[in-house]
């Protein structure tokens, strides 16, 4: 495993390109799930330096705050509430470029303007979420849909 982030500056898609790779090292021969979600947090964190990523996990009928890097965070939502709510509820990625113009939007701070939620899956069945948000505008957009999407394929 890769003790130390190589940060990459340039295009975003490079940025992405240059992580996957050092996601699946940190990833490899480790099963428990809490210190892999951990890891893919503080790797995004430390690539993107966004204002909040972390994860949501699903736990009876709530998602229930799990690894993250940022600011605390409301810790329960429930199914169909928020972005985080409703990208479970849909079982896809939701991209909002104005967090205010979103029904229902669950506002743990208000440095937040732009949010990207991924579903994550295991064996088909969608486990928890993860977040995405940022303190610009439209700051996500389909490249960091399919780069998301493809680091929650990872999780073992
Ligand atoms: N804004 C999210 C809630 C989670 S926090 O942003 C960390 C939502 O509406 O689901």
């Amino acid at each position: 495993m890769a003790e130390d982030l190589s940060i990459l500056k340039g295009t975003k898609t490079a940025q992405y390109e240059s992580l996957v790779p050092q996601i699946k090292g940190l990833l490899e021969g480790e099963t428990n799930l809490v210190a892999n979600l951990a890891n893919i947090a503080a790797a995004l964190k430390e690539q993107f330096n966004w204002w909040w990523v972390g994860f949501y996990w699903i736990q009876e009928d709530e998602l229930v705050l799990g690894p993250f890097q940022g600011p605390v965070a409301c810790t329960r939502i429930k199914k169909g509430r928020g972005v985080c709510g409703k990208s479970w509820e849909i079982e896809k990625t939701l991209i909002v470029e104005d967090v205010a113009q979103f029904p229902g939007h669950i506002a743990c701070s208000s440095f937040s303007k732009s949010e990207i939620v991924v579903p994550v899956f295991k064996n088909g069945q969608i486990v928890g979420v993860l977040d995405v948000d940022s303190e610009h505008l439209a700051h996500f957009d389909e490249t960091d849909r399919a780069f998301l999407e493809k680091i929650v394929g990872l999780i073992p």
